[in-house]
């Protein structure tokens, strides 16, 4: 046998160690189990493992023991599966005990049969294994403990790095008086592990996916905030510089300052709204600059449409910071920094680049879905205008939520302009008591109809001043 015996020893020995160290691992796994129930104090030598896993007491309060058990049993799963394999190997070589000593494999198979089968079982469990995060016994009652349960529900590294709560380098407060910060996902991110997954599956430092998309589908889905990613986004190749602000506001931009990859059109021609097949439904006719330009400084021929310079002469010179809650490509926003108003528009890229483009006329796009409560502080709006978002498929609930979150960011004297908002004939009511619950000063108000049995309102509200 001699030399051409050498592989096959090495192999058999390797996988008697193998099993050795499996059994001590299943062996370890099943004292912990045993330790869980009988709490038993003469485990000496593995009661540290076992605290780690189980804790004292108050260790395992509010930890999420469910979350743990089964990254273990995936664990011992794969273990279990790769020992049947290896003893399947042997058995065979067993049952082929004659041609064991005729033929010899050579070292390019042994070497591809410890890769695939050996190696790479092995490591996959070994990286579940690291990734259990176990409480540590101090500390426990702390607000540390209560991600926990959200850490574990993910197998990406990267989320889990993300959402672990970092500590400051310098002392145990940060400067904002926290104990750390606190990264934050959306907790519907749990509905949408895969996707998110994916999302976050990437080498560190290299480029993203081009999948703004995917980000778009996880926020308007719940998981929103995202967490950040450390990858490169992707831009266009071929980037011009933007025009400059005295053209840019009434001028559709450069098609080469967008990726289109991800939409029907390729082009903002495409987008003009007597294209049947240009990807969007909301807010049509709203990339034809001829149809914006004559937008509230026209007088139309319906009550509902009031004019910016009428608006503004309610609060001569007061109005100056504003936000434009809708969907749209920042007409309005445009309009008003001719008015020397500095408006931050909200958009979300509903099967058209409406980001992009409002940031390409040199407004500031702000990407915003419904789930969220609005990232300004308290009373300092002095304007909210709000249009074609919020019409009457909006839960009653939410737009309570919604209303209220508005006037809390709405400044005493700031104007809540609702703008041509539609519903049912038979719903208008229940809408007119939500916008007039918070009894603010009506300054305009307009109901037309819009088809047999729906109607438009418009409204220009005042929040009262709060001296309370
Ligand atoms: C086994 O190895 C010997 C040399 O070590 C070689 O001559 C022989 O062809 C090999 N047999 C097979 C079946 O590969
Ligand atoms: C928890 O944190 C608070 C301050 O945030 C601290 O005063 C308290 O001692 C901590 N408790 C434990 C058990 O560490
Ligand atoms: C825009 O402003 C620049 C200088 O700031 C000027 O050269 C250019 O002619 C202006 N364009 C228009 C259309 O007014
Ligand atoms: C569609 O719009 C483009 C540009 O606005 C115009 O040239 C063209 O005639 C329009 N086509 C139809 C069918 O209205
Ligand atoms: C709009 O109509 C009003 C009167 O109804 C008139 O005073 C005003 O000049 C008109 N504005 C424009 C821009 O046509
Ligand atoms: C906006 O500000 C500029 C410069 O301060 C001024 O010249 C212009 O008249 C203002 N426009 C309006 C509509 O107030």
């Amino acid at each position: 046998m001699g030399r051409s015996c050498h592989p096959k020893c090495r192999l058999g020995r390797l996988m008697s160690w193998l099993q050795i160290v499996l059994g001590g691992l299943v062996i370890i796994f099943s004292i912990c189990s045993l330790f869980k129930f009988y709490s038993a104090g003469f485990f000496l030598h593995n009661e540290d493992i076992c605290r780690q896993f189980y804790g004292v007491k108050e260790a395992y309060e509010g930890f999420d023991l469910k979350a743990l058990s089964d990254r273990v049993g995936e664990v011992l799963n794969r273990l279990e599966s790769l020992q049947e394999r290896l003893e399947s190997a042997v058995q065979q070589m067993e049952k082929n005990k004659e041609d064991l000593h005729t033929t010899n494999i050579t070292k390019l198979e042994y070497k591809k049969y410890l890769e695939e089968e050996v190696i790479r079982p092995l490591y996959s469990a070994h990286i579940s294994l690291r990734l259990i995060r176990l409480p540590k016994p101090e500390g426990i009652r702390n607000s540390t403990m209560k991600e926990e349960p959200l850490i574990n529900t993910f197998v990406i590294e990267e989320i889990r790095k993300y959402i672990t709560p970092k500590q400051s380098r310098v002392g145990k407060i940060t400067i904002y008086g926290t104990e750390g910060i606190f990264n934050t996902i959306g907790h519907a991110c749990v509905s949408y592990k895969k996707e998110l997954e994916e999302y976050m599956s990437y080498d560190i430092g290299s480029y993203c996916n081009d999948d703004w998309n995917l980000a778009q589908k996880l926020m308007l889905n719940g998981c929103d905030p995202l967490p950040r990613r450390r990858c490169l986004t992707r831009a266009s190749m071929v980037y011009q510089k933007p025009y400059p602000i005295n053209e840019s506001l009434w001028r559709l931009p450069d098609d080469r300052n967008v990726r289109w990859s991800n939409y029907l059109c390729r082009n903002f021609k495409c987008l003009m709204g007597n294209n049947s097949r240009r990807g969007y439904s909301k807010c049509v006719g709203c990339f034809e600059m001829e149809k914006e330009k004559l937008k509230w400084v026209t007088n139309s021929s319906l009550p509902i449409d009031f004019l910016i310079n009428d608006v503004l002469a309610i609060k001569p010179g007061e109005i100056r910071i504003g936000l434009d809650f809708g969907i749209g490509t920042g007409t309005f926003a445009a309009r008003m920094r001719e008015h020397n108003v500095t408006i931050v528009s909200t958009a979300l890229n509903l099967g058209a680049p409406f980001n992009e483009m409002i940031a390409l006329r040199g407004l500031i796009p702000l990407h915003l879905t419904l789930n969220q409560r609005l990232p300004f502080f308290d009373n300092i709006m002095d304007m909210i205008h709000t249009t074609g978002f919020l019409d009457g498929w909006i839960d009653l609930q939410l737009l309570d939520f919604i209303l209220f979150d508005w006037d809390r960011i709405l400044r005493p004297g700031g104007l809540l302009w609702i703008d041509r908002f539609f519903c049912k004939r038979k719903d208008l009511d229940a809408f007119m008591y939500m916008f007039l619950q918070l009894r603010y000063k009506k300054h305009k108000w307009a109901i037309s109809p819009k088809s047999k049995d729906e109607v438009y309102l418009s409204a220009l509200l005042e929040k009262p001043p709060r001296a309370i």
